[in-house]
C-alpha cells in the first residue's frame, strides 16, 4: 500500500502553549480519522517549536502521528551553550527532525554543518527530513549544478548503512513561505527527484537512490496537493502555512486520500 507522509513544519508558532496544545489536537484528531482509510496509509508528524515538544510529547496520540524537531545540533552532549543533542529530543518523544531548512541555509548554515547533524541524528536514531532545494529555478539550467553541490556536500561522510532513513525534502527556496511565487509545477517534480536519485545513487549506489522517500515542500495547499502527489516519485508534503490550520490540513489529506 502506497505511504504518504504529511509533515507539519510549524516554524516558530504558535506562540503560545495552549494554541500550540490545541493545534496539535487537530493532528490527533486528522490522523486518527485519514490513518484508516483505504487506498493509501497516511502518516502524519508534528514539527512544533522546540519549547512545546515535551509538552505536546505527553498527549496520547495514534502510531501514524509522529513528532519531531525544527533542528537538532552535531554533538551528542558536552558544553555547547543553546543547542540541543539528538539524544535529548529522543528523550522528550520525537522521533523525527528537520535538517538543512532554507530558512536556517539563509541564516548561514552550511551543508557542511548539516552533513554532520545527519549523521549525529541517524547515529542516535532518530529520521532526519533533509531539505535541498534550489533558490531560482532558471532556463539556463544553472540550478541543477545547484542542487548537486547541495547534495554531495549535505551528506559528505554521512555513512551507507544508516543513509536509507533519510527522507528527503524537495524544497524549492523560490516555493517557500508567504513570499514566494507558488508551488513548483507538478510536471517538474518527477524529473527532480529523478535527479535527486541520480546523485545519489553516485554516493550509495542505486539500491539505496531508488528506495530513498522523498518528499515536496514549499506552497502545499488543499487545491494543489492531488496534483503534485499524483506527478509521481512523490511520497509526502512537508508543508509550513497550511501546516497550521485544521481547514487546510483536512483539505490536503482529503485531496490525497
Ligand atoms: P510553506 O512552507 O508551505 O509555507 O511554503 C514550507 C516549508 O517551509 O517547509
Amino acid at each position: 500500500m502506497k505511504k504518504i507522509l504529511f509533515a507539519g513544519n510549524w516554524k516558530m508558532n504558535p506562540v503560545s502553549a495552549d494554541d500550540a496544545r490545541g493545534l496539535f489536537k487537530d493532528y490527533v484528531s486528522l490522523a486518527k480519522r485519514f490513518g484508516g482509510k483505504s487506498g493509501v496509509k497516511i502518516f502524519l508528524a508534528a514539527f512544533p517549536p522546540m519549547p512545546f515538544l515535551g509538552l505536546l510529547a505527553d498527549t496520547k496520540r495514534p502510531r501514524n502521528l509522529f513528532l519531531g524537531a525544527q533542528d537538532v545540533f552535531f554533538e551528542k552532549e558536552g558544553a555547547f551553550t543553546g543547542f540541543v543533542s539528538p539524544i535529548q529530543l529522543l528523550g522528550l518523544g520525537a522521533s523525527h527532525v528537520i535538517l538543512g531548512h532554507s530558512e536556517r541555509r539563509a541564516l548561514g548554515e552550511t551543508s557542511a554543518t548539516i552533513a554532520r547533524k545527519i549523521k549525529t541524528a541517524l547515529q542516535a536514531g532518530l529520521v532526519p527530513i533533509v531539505c535541498v532545494g534550489e533558490k531560482e529555478r532558471n532556463h539556463s539550467g544553472e540550478f541543477w549544478h545547484e542542487l548537486r553541490v547541495q547534495l554531495e556536500e549535505s551528506f559528505k561522510g554521512v555513512p551507507k548503512q544508516l543513509v536509507s532513513k533519510v527522507i528527503i525534502a524537495y524544497e524549492p527556496v523560490w516555493a517557500v513561505g508567504e513570499k514566494s511565487k507558488g508551488a513548483v509545477s507538478p510536471k517538474e517534480i518527477p524529473e527532480t527527484a529523478l535527479f535527486i536519485r541520480k546523485i545519489l545513487s553516485h554516493m550509495y549506489g542505486g539500491k539505496i537512490a531508488r528506495a530513498l522517500n522523498i518528499i515536496y515542500g514549499g506552497s502545499v495547499f488543499p487545491a494543489n496537493a492531488a496534483e503534485i502527489i499524483s506527478s509521481g516519485d512523490i511520497s509526502g508534503f512537508l508543508v509550513g502555512r497550511a501546516g497550521l490550520k485544521k481547514k487546510e490540513i483536512e483539505g490536503i489529506l482529503n485531496a490525497i486520500s
